[in-house]
Parts: structure tokens; sequence; C-alpha cells
């Protein structure tokens, strides 16, 4: 893949400046959160062996190295995201689990010079919700599909069905100066929540067969209320403000999201609804 310029400046800085650290810290905290809907959305793309695949947002590429895994030796898994540090530990990562078949390169899937109808298939697990212009990302990287490949991601599907991440962010604010929400449809974790926009940003991207199925779950949290509530602080909107605050004011911060999170304590500690979008489409 040709290097290329980068449009999304302001995801750019939020994933290296902001972001990309936490979860490179905290990576086998997120992909454990995260792995029952990356498993989904592997199931819907189906990948088979030798095929090409590329993983958008990638991330420090959990998803990339079980992809490597299904095409196995003779297929080739392409990494894209826009933080370093993020890449630096899937690189680091995947020279250890997968040596010749995974790759990453640094870039704005937005407008990657991609090679033209190379891969077999395209998965991204939460990673194609933060694209200025959607539907030329979504063509961008279609563009870099063979004709009758595939796609297949995971997206939060709507935030009130996300108790997980509004409930402690919610009780935070009261100590912490956290972001405002983006508006409706801007680029964020909830940028492709309602099914329509789903389905009016990959016909226009020029997708065919599109299916929108929803996957929800009950989903464990942390072991005890601690546990689930010094993680969330580290991962939700709430991440920098909370790394910023001194130890009284975080300590005030986790006391106020375990009183928040004592309804979903169960057997097994904390347990929430997760809501996501299930989403596959064909390059016609
Ligand atoms: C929520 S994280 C998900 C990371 C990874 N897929 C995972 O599940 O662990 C979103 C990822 O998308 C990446 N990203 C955001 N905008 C991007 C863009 N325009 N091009 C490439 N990657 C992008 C971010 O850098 C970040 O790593």
């Amino acid at each position: 893949m040709a290097r290329n310029l980068v449009i999304n400046v302001d995801q750019q800085q939020f994933w290296n400046e902001v972001k990309g650290d936490f979860w490179v810290t905290l990576k086998p905290r997120i992909d454990l959160l995260l792995s029952p809907f990356g498993s989904a959305a592997l199931n819907a793309l189906s990948a088979a062996p030798d095929e090409r695949i590329l993983d958008v947002g990638c991330g420090t590429g959990g998803t990339s190295a079980e992809l490597a895994n299904l095409v196995g030796p003779g297929g080739e898994v392409q990494g894209i995201d826009l933080s370093r540090p993020m890449l630096e530990k899937a690189r680091a990562e995947a020279a250890v689990s997968s040596p010749g078949v995974l790759s990453f390169e640094e870039g704005d899937a937005e407008v990657q010079e991609f090679i033209p109808n190379y891969f077999d298939a395209v998965f991204s697990r939460f990673g194609v919700m933060f694209f200025d212009d959607p539907v030329a990302a979504l063509g961008n990287i279609r563009g870099a599909v063979k004709p009758g490949g595939r796609l297949a991601y995971v997206c939060w599907a709507s935030r009130q069905d996300n108790p997980w991440i509004r409930i402690p962010t919610g009780a935070a604010r009261q100590f912490l100066e956290i972001p405002p929400a983006p508006p409706d449809d801007a680029p964020g974790q909830f940028a492709m929540e309602r099914e329509a926009r789903i389905l009016d940003v990959l016909g226009r991207a020029g997708w065919s067969d599109v299916s929108v199925e929803k996957f929800e779950i009950e989903h464990n949290m942390g072991k005890n209320l601690n546990d689930a509530a010094s993680f969330i602080c580290q991962m939700g909107p709430m991440s920098e403000p909370f790394g910023n605050a001194s130890q009284a004011l975080k300590n005030k911060c986790i006391a106020a999201v375990e009183q928040a999170l004592e309804p979903f304590t169960t057997s097994r500690g904390i347990d929430m609804k997760f809501s996501t979008w299930i989403v596959s489409a064909k390059n016609p």
C-alpha cells in the first residue's frame, strides 16, 4: 500500500495523543471486553485459508492476529490504522505470533491509496465510526476489494442501549470535565448507531447485499465494583481527564462510578448490556 495523506487529522491526533497509550496499556483487558463482538463479526466474515484480508482501524492488532490464524500461512492480513503507538504494539505482537502473514500500515483508510481489487474481504472491529466522510471512506475501502469480495464489521448500536458506557460517564461528569458527546452522526463511538444510516452510507459507497443484524449481550465489565469502575474510567470518554486528575479526585470519581454500577452486580461481578450491529455486505 502506498502512503497517503491523512484527512481525518482530529482523529489522528486523538488516537495518537489522547487514546493510543491507554489502549496499548489496557490491551489485554480491552481485547477481552471486545472479544465477543469481534467474534460475531468474524463469524459474519467467514475468512478462509489463503485469503487476503484488510483490517480497518486495526488498533493494537488483536483481530488482525485472529484473522491471520484463519487465513493461515498462505494468506495475508493487512491492518491499517492512524495510531502509531497502537500499531507499534500490533507489530511487536505480530512478529511473535504470525510472522510473514500479518503486516500493518499507518494511514487514513478514508484516503489511503490501496492496491485496487487486492483483498478478498475487509473486516473491522469498532474501527469504522470515525470517518469525517464515511461514504467516501467506505467507497475508498471498497476499491481495495475484488469484485464479489466481502465486508463485515461490528459497530456500536444505540447509546441508550449501551449503559456500560453511558452510566459510568454520567457518574464521572460531576468530578471531571468530560468532552460533550459528538452530535448525532458526527465521527465518534456512536456515529453508526442508527441502522438507517448504516444502510444509507454503505449503499452510497457502492456496497450491495447489505445485512445489519443486532447483536446484544449481557457482558462482564469487571470482577467487582472497584475493578469495573477503575477500568471504565481509563477506557471511556473520561480516560483523559481522569488520567490528568489528582489522586483525590480520581478516588471520588471511582467511588461515584462504583455507586452507579452497584445495581448491575451479579454473582459473576458487574454485568451490563452491550448493544452492537453486525454489518456485512458485498462488493458487487
Ligand atoms: C475503537 S478503536 C478499535 C481498535 C481495534 N479495531 C480493536 O477492536 O481493538 C478505533 C480504531 O480506529 C482507528 N481509526 C480511526 N479513524 C481511522 C481512519 N480514518 N483510518 C484508519 N484508522 C482509523 C483508531 O486509530 C483506533 O485504533
